[in-house]
């Protein structure tokens, strides 16, 4: 609201004070409400129309001059991130982020009622929880009481709300924060918040109907309609055709496999790769022959970065098919390779995980390029029949989501004999190339769970002591039951357009896991490290 001190309604000395006034000072003013004239008015304010008449005032908290800019006059450049971080307090009386905030806290609210009204109970676990390192590393808290010894922070109430099947809740959620100590990037921190669901008595099918039909009334409090039902995709095919398990369906560019293309050429980039088991995989980008020589060797070195050792450029120009394997390849593989005139096809010989990788990163470069890629457009996918087991880089199994959850039936006999083909009953859920979130139907036969420990090399002296608790309600009478984490955070982001998990949250980590205002992690003094029993060798 504006305020104005004028010699026709306020005294001179008022005057002289109100001219004193620095940003940010905290004031209390009295005075009428009065309608601005006309010239005055200012149609991009909510209160634009009108101005009170100051006739006193009161400094109620005085300002030193703000370290960033606040109020961004046009003109006017955010100050730097790291900055902005350093005075988060700031920082977050700017419009932007107040409106994240605000939304944020709407979305929670929307969550609220449409679990309750779904007749889920919001049920709180521990924060000071058992050690048990899965994906991530744990954040851990000594004990003072038992010298030694340490919580952790949870990674996911997962395994608290499996008890709570057993006990008989059947519904639960919770707006759970969550602690990873884990490479951050940009869609990560360390600590994020989960919408944490799970029902008992449940298949897959219930829990993605349920998450659609709560992602319908949270889009809309951001101002979305979106679709009551999500394309699906199995991993095997996401990966085919996507080379990575959370496409962006917004546009086309799909991977083909070119094996029979080059099958039998002596071209020897590609059969040496052939020959050793290895795959030619490629993308055909219509109109592609339009990015510069230039441009194309700027995505090969992205195409680099997902091991390729190079990328193989086809293109069809008014003369013919152009680039350094064309004269090895036979008419019909020509044909076969289906380019119109003006079409580009980028291609990589290697390894399945290479090619995958590599293309990846060359589809959504490229779309980015071409500008292709429908910003408004919000795709949807459901990700299903995830492997249970991947192979990590030193060749031991390890969950592609969590120990808990449940093989496919059809491939039980298949857990010690052939692991690695075995499905699991897990569902991702993607939008726009981004994981919102991720869940399955769990293991309530602790025989079963017991065999999916030792596939992960975890023996039965390990599992009593990590997971005994676990062991013991599953043979306790444990419903069949499922959920899913959405991770709350992305769904913020997304919804408010913000660039970054920093914006949605109020006091936010960097990339280095450090939180800038208040200076965490900070060291303990010798006293308080003795009271923990720790001694700290410093690196
Ligand atoms: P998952 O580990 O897939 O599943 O996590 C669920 C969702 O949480 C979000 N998320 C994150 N967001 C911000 N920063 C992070 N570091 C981070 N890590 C994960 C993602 C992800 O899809 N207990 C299981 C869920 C279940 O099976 O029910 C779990 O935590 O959006």
């Amino acid at each position: 609201m504006q305020v104005s001190f004028d010699p026709r309604w306020a005294p001179a000395d008022l005057i002289a004070q109100a001219a004193t006034l620095g940003q940010e000072t905290v004031v209390e003013v009295s005075g009428g409400v009065e309608l601005r004239p006309a010239e005055m008015r200012n149609a991009e304010m909510g209160t634009g129309d009108v101005e009170v008449q100051g006739t006193a005032l009161k400094i109620l908290s005085l300002a030193d001059a703000p370290a960033i800019p606040v109020a961004l006059g046009k003109s006017e450049k955010l100050a730097s991130e790291e900055l902005r971080l350093k005075h988060r307090h700031l920082d977050l009386r700017r419009a932007d982020l107040q409106a994240n905030l605000i939304l944020r806290h709407k979305l929670q609210q929307v969550t609220r009622r449409f679990l309750d009204s779904r007749g889920f109970l919001e049920l709180e676990t521990p924060i000071l929880s058992k050690p048990a390192p899965s994906g991530a590393r744990d954040y851990i808290v000594p004990s003072r009481i038992h010298s030694g010894e340490f919580y952790a922070l949870p990674q996911s109430p997962q395994l608290y709300k499996q008890l709570l099947m057993v006990s008989g809740f059947d519904r639960y959620f919770q707006i759970a924060r969550c602690f990873r100590d884990e490479d951050l990037r940009a869609d990560r921190q360390p600590e994020f918040t989960q919408i944490d669901i799970e029902a008992s008595f449940v298949g897959a099918e219930d829990i993605m109907s349920l998450t659609e039909d709560m992602f319908g009334p949270l889009f809309k409090e951001a101002g979305f309609e979106i679709e009551p039902k999500y394309a699906r995709m199995t991993y095997a095919d996401a990966m085919e055709s996507y080379g990575i398990d959370r496409p962006d369906l917004r546009y086309g560019l799909t991977l083909f496999d070119a094996r029979e293309i080059f099958d039998g050429s002596d071209f020897t980039v590609t059969s040496s790769v052939l020959g050793s088991g290895g795959r030619v995989r490629g993308i055909r980008i219509p109109g592609g022959a339009a990015l510069s020589r230039k441009q194309v060797d700027e995505v090969e070195a992205i195409a680099k970065t997902g091991g390729a050792g190079g990328l193989l450029r086809l293109k069809r120009s008014p003369t013919g098919l152009e680039g350094p394997a064309a004269k090895f390849l036979s008419d019909a593989s020509k044909e076969r390779l289906a380019l119109n005139e003006g079409d580009l096809c980028l291609l990589v010989a290697g390894s399945e995980t290479v090619t995958s990788t590599s293309l990846d990163r060359v589809r959504q470069d490229v779309a980015q390029r071409l500008g292709i890629i429908p910003e408004k457009k919000l795709a949807f996918l459901w990700v299903t029949d995830f492997p249970l087991f991947a192979k990590d880089e030193n060749g031991v199994l390890t969950s592609v989501h969590h120990p808990f959850t449940s093989p496919h039936p059809d491939d039980l006999e298949l857990l010690e004999s052939a692991p690695e083909e075995v499905r699991a009953l897990a569902y991702d859920v993607v939008l726009n190339g981004t994981e919102l979130g991720g869940g399955s139907i769990r293991i309530h036969d602790s025989m079963v769970q017991a065999r999916v420990f030792k596939a992960l090399g975890i023996n039965d002296e390990m599992a009593r002591a990590r997971f005994g608790f676990l062991l013991d309600a599953l043979k306790s009478g444990a419903p069949p039951h499922g959920g899913i984490a959405i991770g709350f955070d992305r769904l913020a982001m997304m919804l408010s357009g913000a660039p970054s998990l920093r914006d949605v949250i109020a006091f936010p980590k960097t990339t280095t896991a450090r939180s800038l205002f208040d200076d965490a992690p900070s060291p303990l003094s010798a006293e308080e490290l003795r009271d923990l029993h720790i001694e700290v060798k410093r690196k």
